[in-house]
């Protein structure tokens, strides 16, 4: 497997990380995971222009756009891989560790692509998940390398035997550690808004457009753990779950415990733009 850091493709097994890139001491850098389906990127820009932003956002501002680019087309044709998830992430750079920007230190992009299989299995039965209060930071839109928060809390939901944990500050549900969080309430889907609590995630951007093209009812409105308790419907969505249903909500079942019937036509029009 062909990887790539700092400049150079090189054979996975020689892979290297440079301890004194800044995202070992402080998670200082950006990152996105990126799907190919079938030889084929898919929402390829959406991914490389919220790098970017999120790059800029912690003011990686000199991150050229080609060079992601580059990067991304040289992991997937190095590499056969059909069915795949390709990670990237952005550090500030490497330099002797100081907590402010180091003068002249130079972004470090580090890539490498897995194979992916589809979570059909789960997608089909549903999962259930536990709910935990969200005690990030306030700028949870950028896709920040700083993952303790999300790392602890989906072990929480591991530990329970569940699959995720959904977050909430003060009973308002944002999303889940890795995932954003839907429910469906008298046939209106809804979503915490896309503001600084949550990471606008594509799969959700992906999702808001085929509900509204399908005539869907959408809401982009905060709603709480007990609406959660009490929807007709929840899911989950993220580039590696896609969307996945949630059937039970800390030990209680949502509705009847059946996956719902607008989150399975929401699963077929995905599935209907991957092939
Ligand atoms: N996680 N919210 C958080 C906190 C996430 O980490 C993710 C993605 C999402 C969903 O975003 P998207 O649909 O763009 O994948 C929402 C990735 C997959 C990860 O960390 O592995």
């Amino acid at each position: 497997k062909i990887s790539y850091y700092n400049g150079e493709f090189i054979n996975d097994d020689d892979m290297k990380v440079e301890y004194k890139d800044r995202a070992v001491y402080f998670g200082d850098g950006v990152y996105e995971v990126i799907r190919i389906y079938d030889g084929e990127f898919f929402t390829f820009d959406e991914h490389v222009d919220r790098l970017i932003n999120s790059a800029r956002e912690i003011d990686i501002d000199d991150l050229e756009r080609e060079d992601v680019v580059s990067v991304l087309q040289g992991i997937k044709e190095k590499n056969n891989i059909e069915n795949g998830a390709l990670y990237i992430q952005v550090t500030r750079g490497i330099a002797v560790r100081n907590h402010n920007y180091p003068a002249g230190v130079e972004p470090v992009i580090m890539a490498y692509i897995n194979e992916a299989v589809r979570p059909l299995t789960q997608q089909e039965a549903g999962v259930n998940v536990v709910t935990s209060l969200d005690y990030r930071w306030l700028k949870c839109h950028i896709k920040s390398l700083n993952l303790l928060a999300n790392v602890l809390e989906k072990e929480r939901a591991v530990k329970a035997g569940a699959k995720e944990t959904i977050l909430h500050r003060e009973g308002t549900v944002t999303e889940g550690s890795s995932t954003n969080a839907f429910i469906v309430k008298d046939d209106v889907l809804i979503t915490h808004p896309a503001n600084n609590l949550i990471l606008n995630g594509i799969t959700r951007q992906e999702v808001l457009k085929l509900a509204k093209a399908d005539n869907v009812e959408v809401k982009e409105e905060a709603f709480s753990v007990d609406d959660l308790y009490e929807a007709d419907e929840a899911f989950f969505t993220s580039t590696t779950q896609e969307i996945t249903p949630i059937v039970q909500v800390d030990n209680k079942l949502v509705k009847d415990g059946e996956v719902g019937t607008l989150t399975k036509r929401l699963q077929n029009l995905f599935d209907s733009q991957l092939n």
